[in-house]
């Protein structure tokens, strides 16, 4: 008898990087992909939308992608646009206009979802955390119907990306985090520290996604340039860190996890400039229903589950 296949809810706020990744689920022969959320983030709402929908249409995937959060909680919304380009897919001239999204909020379906799906339905979870927070605020429980949670956000060794001391997802919308992080649910964490162990690739190594030779993978390539001009001109290291792909990797196929711990984690807010905002205090724990949180995985197969989701035939299991 053929294994069920796993039923995945996407909330992104994409991102060039949130693109790889969705291309990865998409691309995926064991995932049905009920539903995609949207929040701003990286960039702003609007773009996040058409750049979900244009990733849908190089993929063939007929995934319904729902309109989320426009701003953090509380906070307004900052984006990394310098990394990620205007909009939000590396200013190669895509056109990024006109695509609709299907009718409805994303926070109805997300509930309408877990309701329908109680404990079978995993969550990922690839931008700031507003609408994940905005549904366990309007029905508190909410979340503990997933069947499990995976965050790309957060830390627990320094340095961050938006400050020393915290990642941007969960800098971005610190309130949002600590109400999900607070919330009874099965979590697992992929942070800024865990793709700079596993996930950082040279220019060459990016480069050479192109020898695969397909539409998606020079996408994948080309989408990165706005980054790597950053990085050259304001680090002495040009790495291209994908922090999304490493998080639906381990989502996709857990068997890479290579090294992890439990912590029990509780978010600062902090001010605005406040190098503390969006800082995680994580304890360790041995209690393994607190917050599983990937240290490493194992990167030569990470890696060729990433190549094989921008080939001709996808990811072949
Ligand atoms: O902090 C890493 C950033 O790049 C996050 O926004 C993550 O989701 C990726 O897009
Ligand atoms: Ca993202």
């Amino acid at each position: 008898m053929s294994k069920s296949r796993r039923k995945f809810f996407i909330d992104t706020d994409a991102g060039t990087d949130d693109a790889v990744a969705l291309i990865m689920a998409m691309k995926h022969p064991g995932i049905d992909i009920v539903g995609i959320s949207t929040s701003g983030g990286n960039v702003p709402l609007d773009c996040v939308v058409q750049n979900v929908l244009y990733i849908k249409e190089l993929c063939g995937h007929g995934a319904p992608v729902y309109v989320g959060a426009a701003k953090p909680i509380l906070r307004i919304l900052d984006t990394a646009d310098f990394i990620h380009g205007k909009d939000g897919l590396g200013d190669i001239g895509l056109d990024l206009t006109g695509r609709v999204p299907e009718e409805g909020d994303a926070r109805d379906q997300l509930i309408s979802t877990l309701h329908a799906h109680v404990g079978e339905l995993e969550l990922i979870c690839l931008g700031p955390l507003t609408n994940l927070a905005q549904i366990e605020q309007r029905e508190p429980g909410i979340l503990s119907l997933a069947k499990r949670i995976y965050i790309m956000g957060g830390l627990v060794t320094l340095p961050g990306n938006v400050t020393p001391m915290s990642e941007f997802n969960i800098w971005a919308d610190p309130e949002a985090a600590q109400i999900v992080l607070g919330a009874k649910a099965k979590f697992t964490m992929i942070g800024w520290d865990t793709t700079c162990a596993s996930s950082d690739f040279t220019v060459e190594e990016i480069a050479a996604f192109r020898h695969i030779d397909t539409e998606i993978a020079r996408f994948c390539a080309d989408i990165q340039n706005v980054r790597i001009n950053w990085m050259h001109e304001h680090k002495e290291e040009t790495a291209v860190n994908l922090a999304d792909p490493l998080a639906m990797a381990v989502a996709l196929d857990p068997t890479l996890i290579d090294r992890k711990e439990y912590f029990t984690m509780t978010v600062r807010s902090g001010e605005h400039a406040d190098p503390y905002r969006g800082f995680i205090d994580a304890i360790p724990s041995d209690d393994s229903s607190t917050v599983e949180f990937i240290h490493t995985v194992d990167r030569q197969r990470y890696v060729s589950l990433l190549k094989s989701s921008m080939t001709k035939e996808g990811i072949v299991l």
